[in-house]
């Protein structure tokens, strides 16, 4: 079983002055698909906090997934993206590819999403949206084949060729 984290990023919710909606659900899609859920966390949306969040997590080693939420639109405190690619070592670029992809079905203004998502070292870390329909429906296009990646993540061998996700 993978161990997963799921951080939001959010300047009112970390304040308590609203509730943080999208963290609980992503975590609850999360088991829901056989992840467990190790570790949860909120930061403002500084991206100095959400640098040291993610790092703190990854370096952890506790958990192969680190899910985000919150921070990826155009708002000017909006910068989950560029701490995401401060902290990464590799990026893997058809992650968000595939949530716009999928979203742009549902909205087009899924193509405001400045979603990333990389690797540092062994935690794959991806963005989704803040609200939480946007991050279900994001997260929804890419947990079936995450799996497969972890798999790889984590060195051991696996077969590409199956198509089962
Ligand atoms: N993706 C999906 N699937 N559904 C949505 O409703 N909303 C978009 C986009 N991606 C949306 C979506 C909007 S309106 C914005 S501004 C961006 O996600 C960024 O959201 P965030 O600022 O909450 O992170």
């Amino acid at each position: 079983m993978y161990h997963a984290a799921v951080l939001t990023v959010s300047d009112r919710g970390f304040r308590g002055e609203r509730s943080d909606e999208g963290g609980p659900l992503v975590a609850e899609l999360l088991k829901n698909a056989g992840y467990h859920v190790a570790v949860t966390a909120i930061v403002p949306d500084e991206q100095a906090q959400i640098e040291e969040k993610l790092r703190e997590i990854a370096d952890s080693g506790e958990v192969q997934l680190l899910v985000t939420t919150g921070g990826t639109g155009f708002a000017p405190r909006d910068v989950t993206p560029e701490a995401t690619l401060a902290v990464c070592d590799r990026l893997t670029p058809g992650i968000p590819e595939a949530m716009r992809y999928a979203s742009l079905q549902v909205t087009p203004r899924a193509m405001l999403s400045r979603a990333q998502a990389g690797i540092r070292k062994g935690t794959l870390i991806i963005n989704l949206p803040g609200s939480p329909k946007a991050a279900r429906e994001n997260l929804d296009a890419v947990l079936p084949s995450l799996s497969h990646g972890l798999e790889m993540l984590s060195g051991r061998p696996s077969d590409c060729a199956r198509l089962d996700g």
